[in-house]
């Protein structure tokens, strides 16, 4: 079966499991199944667990992991909310490759393309926000807040008067109007689509997607046990900043404030350690067949205590 989407850094993913033996590997970003399926067959101990929130994607990786079905379970919803109910145990390993996946992309009606008819981009098709909601309905500040500080556009004002603008004429329906108005405010000849960073802020904005990782991390915190490896991918620097910055907490030993005369904290609260102190990133080999992972960053971490 000819899959749509191409793993990401799978060899370090792969890798960062090594030495685990047994138990349940959970996969919270199930997508077209392409880490879940090689880790399964470089890990034959393991069960799986599966999550997504997007039905297509589920229903591809359902017939994709047919081989594997004994020892697989598929969850649907997001891995914020479903992760901490998961009752299957020991998990052993964590994975999650953020943001989305290159068919939600190239599939037109999804509305995440730029030359898009719709303006959808919803990983989940019957959530209730879209970016139709979002671009014809927010207010100025929250149009600008996004565009900020999720988008990280530096005419985020410029670029949010002219969505008004056009909106206030009639109902912006497609993310093809959306684009011609960025091409309209932002120049062009940079390394990047004038309409890249709105479109980033704004599918963050409609997926929650920082939320969606703090809810994850915030669940790793509360429920890991030693030895547990979790190996997160993100693609832009909002998101790695979440995992770089809890990985740093989860590291510190000492939790004393930073004011303290001195450590009355006992200095034994490290719940574990980082693989790497430096992301892993794509190898020239693999830049060269999937220009997706040149923005691609695994963090792995490994918890070294159960509570
Ligand atoms: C980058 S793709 C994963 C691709 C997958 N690793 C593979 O090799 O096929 C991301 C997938 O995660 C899903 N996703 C993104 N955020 C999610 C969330 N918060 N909860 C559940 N699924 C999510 C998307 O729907 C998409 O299918």
């Amino acid at each position: 079966m000819q899959t749509p989407h191409i793993p990401v850094l799978l060899d370090e993913v792969l890798d960062s499991f090594d030495g685990i033996r047994d138990g349940y590997f959970v996969d919270c970003t199930l997508g077209y199944a392409g880490h879940s399926l090689e880790v399964l067959a470089r890990y034959s101990g393991f069960n799986h667990i599966g999550i997504d929130r997007d039905d297509e994607a589920l229903a591809f990786s359902a017939t994709r992991l047919e081989d594997y079905k004994d020892k697989s379970t598929l969850y649907k919803g997001t891995f914020a909310n479903v992760f901490p109910t998961l009752e299957e145990s020991p998990i052993v390993a964590v994975l999650a490759d953020f943001g989305v996946s290159s068919l939600q992309l190239d599939k037109k009606e999804r509305g995440f393309a730029f030359d898009s008819d719709t303006l959808d981009m919803r990983m989940a098709s019957k959530a209730p926000l879209s970016a139709r909601d979002v671009v014809n309905g927010y207010s100025r500040d929250k149009l600008e807040y996004i565009l900020d500080q999720y988008g990280e556009v530096r005419l985020y004002k410029k670029l949010t008067s002219a969505i008004i603008d056009a909106r206030a004429k009639r109902p912006i329906s497609s993310a093809k109007e959306l684009s011609e108005i960025a091409k309209s405010v932002i120049p062009a000849g940079g390394k990047i689509h004038p309409a890249t960073l709105m479109f980033q802020g704004i599918r963050i904005e409609v997926n929650n997607e920082l939320g969606e990782i703090e809810g994850l991390l915030d669940a790793l915190e509360k429920k890991h046990i030693k030895g547990q490896v979790v190996s997160l991918i993100s693609f832009h620097s909002l998101e790695d900043r979440l995992v770089k910055n809890r990985f740093k907490k989860w590291t510190q030993k000492c939790i004393c404030d930073a004011n303290a005369m001195r450590c009355t904290c006992s200095k034994n609260h490290s719940l574990g350690k980082a693989l790497s102190s430096k992301p892993k990133t794509a190898s020239p080999t693999e830049l060269k067949k999937n220009a997706r992972s040149r923005s691609a960053k695994l963090r792995s971490f490994r918890f070294s205590r159960d509570d």
